[in-house]
């Protein structure tokens, strides 16, 4: 798949997920392969410029954590501007825009899914966004507001006029949240009215056969996994696999899911405080568990971590029950 004059490994991204998606959890999926894509959570545009903190923090990358591509939000499309080209510098292969973050302290700046309310403007903000790098721009959205309003195929036709990337739909509405199932036959619709331009699924893939179905039932060109590889940071390979040649390798050992857990923990220990290494962990966890089998005691002991040392002993004492 290619995004621009970027041709991709794999046509399969990894989600922007605020919280979640930071450069120790890039760092630790990659090597796993079937990647394609991986994106940033979403930065404030504002913020990033300004040389907020937290816009800092989540900006991180290194030569390694390639390619990337940053997701940007905001009101302003001349900020946007500035701060995509700054993320240009820094190391950023494709600038995706946010049109779909339903939080209130996005929308309510009129950034986020409240684009969705005004499509004009929101192609206006995309185009000049394209003129001011030399690098794919790309939009993620919802399908519209509510039922009522999926304007999603009408962005996809304006974003193509105005020389966007690729645009990700992911097939809910705003007013959905996260809440009901995802809309394929919606999202077909923008894949349909994207034309050329190349349109990524997303929402709710969980395996490779799910992949498959999201491809087969919209057309679209390429497939955006969030939360499937919280639970199983392995399904872009198994995913790439399925699409490529019809069948999945065998799953990773239990010592090898471990060992990602604790690749993932070091690199996290390695950029931040004890405090915020075990306050990721424990937020994690649970994710994690779902995929190591009968794993109560271990996961319970993570959960309560209060220090690096403590979470090794853990590891190694599930390791040796695993064994
Ligand atoms: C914890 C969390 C944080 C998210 N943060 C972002 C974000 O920063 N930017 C964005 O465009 N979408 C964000 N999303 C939405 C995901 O990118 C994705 O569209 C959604 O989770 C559906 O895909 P999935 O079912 O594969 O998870 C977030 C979702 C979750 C669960």
């Amino acid at each position: 798949m290619r995004i621009g004059n970027l041709q991709l490994a794999s046509n399969l991204l990894l989600a922007p997920m605020a919280g979640y998606c930071d450069l120790a959890f890039r760092l630790a999926v990659r090597p796993l392969g079937g990647l394609g894509l991986a994106c940033t959570s979403l930065i404030s545009s504002r913020g990033f410029i300004e040389g907020f903190r937290t816009s800092k923090h989540l900006m991180r990358t290194c030569p390694k954590d390639r390619p990337l591509c940053v997701q940007l939000h905001g009101p302003d499309a001349v900020v946007m501007s500035d701060a995509a080209r700054l993320a240009v510098e820094l190391g950023a292969a494709v600038i995706d825009i946010n049109m779909g973050c339903p939080a209130g302290k996005v929308t309510r700046g009129n950034g986020g899914a409240a684009w969705l309310r005004r499509p004009g403007d929101a192609a206006r903000m995309a185009e000049t966004v394209v003129k001011s790098v030399d690098v794919p721009v790309t939009v993620k959205v919802r399908l519209g507001p509510d039922d009522e309003h999926i304007v999603a195929p009408e962005l996809a036709r304006r974003f193509a006029e105005v020389g966007v990337a690729a645009l990700t739909v992911h097939g809910r509405t705003t007013a959905q949240r996260f809440s009901g199932k995802v809309h394929l036959e919606r999202i077909a619709e923008a894949v349909s009215a994207a034309g050329e331009m190349p349109t990524i699924g997303n929402g709710d893939v969980k395996t490779p056969q799910d992949a498959v179905a999201m491809i087969e039932r919209t057309g679209c060109a390429g497939v955006m996994i969030g939360r499937g590889a919280l639970r199983d940071p392995w399904i872009f390979r198994d995913t790439d696999s399925f699409l490529r040649t019809g069948s999945v390798p065998p799953p990773p050992a239990i010592a090898e899911r471990v060992a990602l857990i604790r690749r993932h923990f070091d690199y996290v220990a390695s950029m931040e405080s004890e405090h915020r290494t075990c306050h990721m962990i424990r937020q994690r966890i649970s994710w994690y568990a779902k995929k190591l089998g009968p794993c109560k005691r271990f996961k319970e002991q993570v959960r309560a971590v209060d220090s690096v040392m403590k979470f090794h002993q853990y590891v190694d004492e599930f390791l040796a029950e695993v064994d």
